[in-house]
């Protein structure tokens, strides 16, 4: 059942859990993470990023309500985000499109033009009944992005940042880093914690894939609630593809290949969403 990613994210920080946001680029990965998230018995965001919308040749709709559609059967809840947006206009198709919420990212603007830009959409969005995540300190290995695991979010920054925003969570830099393919980040957990404590909204961790389970784990105790996951999914789907078209040279039928990458995705789903609620 659809349920708006606020009040998931609410329900996951006053249970002192930390609820997965994960990305949907095709049909399969959205089918995927809803099955992994039921095979867990917990809900989950699915996040159709900037990017994703792209590749599908700048058209939002398609991917939205295949999304939307996958979410509303599901056995559990499910939210849609609208992930890493700094095109505004697409900003303004998120609530059309079923999404509940949506991340502004102005995160590599100077300090003022983040604020300034972020301020603006949140005003807007807030009117649309929309949820607003935004950035402040970049978290680096984004396409084009050098990879920068050394960006932190300052906290009395934070505070201010929150404040003259209005936004309703926060992601921050505090050593992940987008796209790594190796869980090797070290988090910096004070500073995890300094930010807990010095902003009221809840925190989201992005580029979560090179974080190791224990790792993960600390940063929700120390206040983590939003964790961004995608590229993990792609590994398995991509090393599952790989696998079964290498052992049949013959095979032609997408659906030969494809199921057994979307079974992959909900394995990695099912195991990181059971880690993340503690259970
Ligand atoms: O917003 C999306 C995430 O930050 C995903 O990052 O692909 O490194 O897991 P990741
Ligand atoms: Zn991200």
């Amino acid at each position: 059942m659809l349920i708006p990613t606020g009040v998931l994210v609410a329900d996951a920080r006053a249970a002192g859990r930390a609820i997965p946001a994960f990305n949907v680029i095709t049909i399969e990965h959205a089918e995927a993470i809803v099955a992994g998230a039921e095979a867990a018995g917990l809900p989950v965001i699915l996040q159709i990023s900037e990017n994703a919308v792209k590749f599908h040749g700048n058209r939002l709709a398609p991917v939205a309500a295949a999304a939307a559609a996958i979410g509303a059967t599901a056995g559990v809840g499910v939210s849609l985000h609208l992930d890493h947006v700094k095109d505004l206009d697409l900003l303004d198709q998120a609530a059309a499109h079923g999404f509940s919420s949506v991340m502004v990212d102005a995160s590599r603007l100077p300090y003022d033009e983040n604020v300034a830009t972020t301020a603006a959409a949140v005003e807007r969005l807030h009117a649309q009944g929309l949820w607003v995540e935004s950035e402040l300190g970049e978290v680096g290995g984004k396409a084009g992005d050098p990879h920068a695991p050394g960006v932190r979010t300052d906290p009395a920054e934070a505070a201010r940042y929150v404040a003259a925003t209005g936004v309703d969570a926060l992601a921050v830099a505090v050593g992940s880093s987008h796209a790594m393919t190796s869980r090797t980040a070290r988090l910096d957990h004070d500073l995890i914690t300094a930010l807990r404590d010095a902003i009221a909204i809840p925190l989201v961790l992005h580029g979560s894939s090179g974080v190791p389970d224990g790792e993960l784990t600390a940063a929700v105790r120390a206040g983590m609630v939003k964790i961004n996951i995608g590229t993990a999914l792609n590994t398995a789907f991509t090393g599952a593809v790989r696998e079964t078209l290498a052992a049949d040279e013959s095979l032609v039928d997408p659906r030969k290949y494809l199921a057994p990458a979307r079974d992959a995705i909900a394995s990695v789903v099912a195991r990181l969403t059971t880690l993340l609620a503690g259970d």
